[in-house]
């Protein structure tokens, strides 16, 4: 199975899934990684692991994703082959160019027990709010903001005296167990 991941920062839970390829838990290969962000650390992440990357051009949108753009974007994940396209910390909203080239196969990760608190700082949208509990959701995507159904979730406990980076950080370690097992769910594919 051929996956492609678009990423926007950091891409530790794009490294969670490869850590899960070379440890023979998943059964996979990353075909291809896209970036919106020329500076993204994803993008190092990949070079650092000889995997093809390439920018997608939305250069003068700041957070639009332009049809044109998801257009390309469709085309290079085709022509890498991939079977499923996972989003990594992407901060754009995919729409139909991109959702009609994988129907079914396009997968988030968000951080929160969706639907509780879609959109931007999920976990600091919990802490403002008061939660006592928050969490990670592994979706399908569809034409809405952190909307589509849900595959996996994991909670984690707010902590008194957590800030925003501490919640962050406990979410990321269940985010980075759950995406790979919610790609062995979609596609039935284990080692
Ligand atoms: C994660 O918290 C993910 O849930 C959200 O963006 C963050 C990306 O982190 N969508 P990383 O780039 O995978 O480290």
């Amino acid at each position: 199975m051929r996956i492609g991941i678009l990423g926007s920062g950091s891409g530790s839970n794009m490294q969670a899934i490869l850590d899960a390829i070379e440890d023979g838990s998943l059964d996979a290969e990353i075909a291809l990684v896209l970036s919106d962000n020329p500076d993204a650390f994803i993008l190092d992440r990949a070079k650092q692991h000889d995997i093809p990357t390439a920018l997608i051009d939305c250069r003068g949108f700041k957070t639009k994703f332009p049809d044109e753009a998801q257009t390309e974007t469709a085309a290079a994940l085709k022509d890498a082959e991939v079977d499923l396209v996972c989003l990594a910390g992407f901060m754009r909203l995919v729409k139909q160019p991109l959702l009609d080239a994988f129907p079914q196969r396009i997968l988030n990760i968000h951080p929160s027990l969706l639907p509780a608190y879609p959109g931007l700082n999920a976990w600091k949208q919990a802490l403002d709010d008061g939660a006592t509990e928050a969490g990670c959701t592994v979706h399908h995507v569809d034409a809405g903001m952190d909307t589509g159904p849900t595959i996996l979730q994991a909670k984690v406990p707010v902590l008194p005296g957590d800030s925003a980076a501490s919640l962050h950080a406990r979410i990321q370690v269940e985010e980075h167990r759950i995406y790979p097992e919610a790609i062995r769910i979609v596609t039935g594919v284990a080692s």
